[in-house]
C-alpha cells in the first residue's frame, strides 16, 4: 500500500472534512501517513489526529518559519513530548531561505538544537530545506552523526540528490514532478534508484497535475507514483512497494 511520507493535516483546509477524508485512506489504498510537525500551537491537534487514526504516524519538530516557537518555555516542553509520545521521525526541520522574515542565525541554531534531539532520541528527521541547499547539506554533515531522514519535497540538483544518498538520505518526491516546469525533479526521479525515494504530498500544497492549484490530498499519491513509474520505465505497483519498503525502514513502522 501506498506509505504517505509527508502530510499536514491539522491545516485548516482540512477544518470542514478532516474526519471524512481520513476515514476513507485505507480503501484508497493509502496504508500509512506522517503527520509532520510544523507550529507549535498545531501540536495538540497533530496528537489527536495521529491518536484517532493508528495509520497516521507522528513527527515532532518547528518548521524553520516558524523557529520563533523554539523559545526556552518550549524546548523543555518539546522533549517530555517526544519522550512520552514517541514520534517516528524529528521533523519537519531545516532551513528557508526563501523569505527573509527569519534570520539565517535564528534558523541555523533552532536546526541544530532539533538535529541533536533527533540524535538524543535515535530518530530519523523530515528535513525541509528551501533556496538553502549547500548549507542545508553542511549543517547535517556536521551536526547529525546518525545520518538518517529524508531530504523532504526535494527540489535541488540531481548532483545535490546524489550527494544526500551517499550520506545517508532518503529523496521525498512529490506532486513536483508532474508539473510542466519540474524538469529537474523528474531527472532526479528518473535517475536515482528506486531504493532511495519516498512518497510524498505536503499537502495541503503541491497537488500534483490535474489538480496543481487545489487542496491537496494524500488520495493523488497515485498521480505521483504513475508519474515516477513512467518516467523509469517501470510500474506503478513496483514504486508503491519499494517505497513503502523504504519508508516502512527509516521510520521503523511495521
Ligand atoms: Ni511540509
Amino acid at each position: 500500500m501506498i506509505f504517505e511520507t509527508h502530510s499536514h493535516y491539522d491545516d485548516p483546509a482540512y477544518d470542514e472534512d478532516r474526519d471524512l477524508l481520513l476515514s476513507h485512506m485505507k480503501e484508497n489504498g493509502i496504508g500509512n501517513i506522517i503527520c509532520a510537525g510544523a507550529a507549535w500551537d498545531s501540536i495538540p491537534l497533530m496528537l489527536k489526529i495521529c491518536d484517532t487514526y493508528p495509520f497516521c504516524h507522528l513527527a515532532l519538530g518547528i518548521h524553520p518559519d516558524n523557529s520563533a516557537d523554539l523559545t526556552p518555555e518550549h524546548r523543555p516542553e518539546l522533549e517530555a513530548l517526544i519522550a512520552s509520545k514517541k514520534p517516528c521521525a524529528i521533523g519537519e526541520i531545516g532551513l528557508d531561505y526563501h523569505y527573509d522574515d527569519v534570520p539565517p542565525e535564528v534558523q541555523r541554531e533552532g536546526f541544530i538544537y532539533q538535529l541533536k534531539l533527533a540524535e538524543r532520541f535515535d530518530l530519523p528527521v523530515i528535513i525541509h530545506s528551501r533556496d538553502a541547499a549547500e548549507e542545508t547539506f553542511d549543517v547535517i554533515k556536521e551536526n547529525l552523526p546518525s545520518k538518517r531522514g529524508v531530504i523532504h519535497c526535494f527540489s535541488s540538483s540531481l548532483e545535490m540528490a546524489e550527494e544526500y544518498i551517499k550520506l545517508g538520505f532518503l529523496i521525498g518526491i512529490g506532486g513536483v514532478v508532474t508539473f510542466k516546469n519540474g524538469r529537474k525533479l523528474k531527472e532526479v526521479a528518473q535517475n536515482i534508484p528506486l531504493t532511495s525515494i519516498l512518497l510524498e504530498t505536503d499537502c495541503p500544497y503541491l497537488a500534483p497535475v490535474p489538480h496543481r492549484g487545489e487542496r491537496n490530498s494524500s488520495l493523488y499519491i497515485p498521480l505521483i507514483a504513475d508519474e515516477i513509474a513512467s518516467l523509469r520505465g517501470i510500474s506503478a505497483d513496483e514504486v508503491i512497494a519499494v517505497t513503502e519498503s523504504n519508508a516502512k525502514k527509516l521510520f521503523n513502522i511495521e
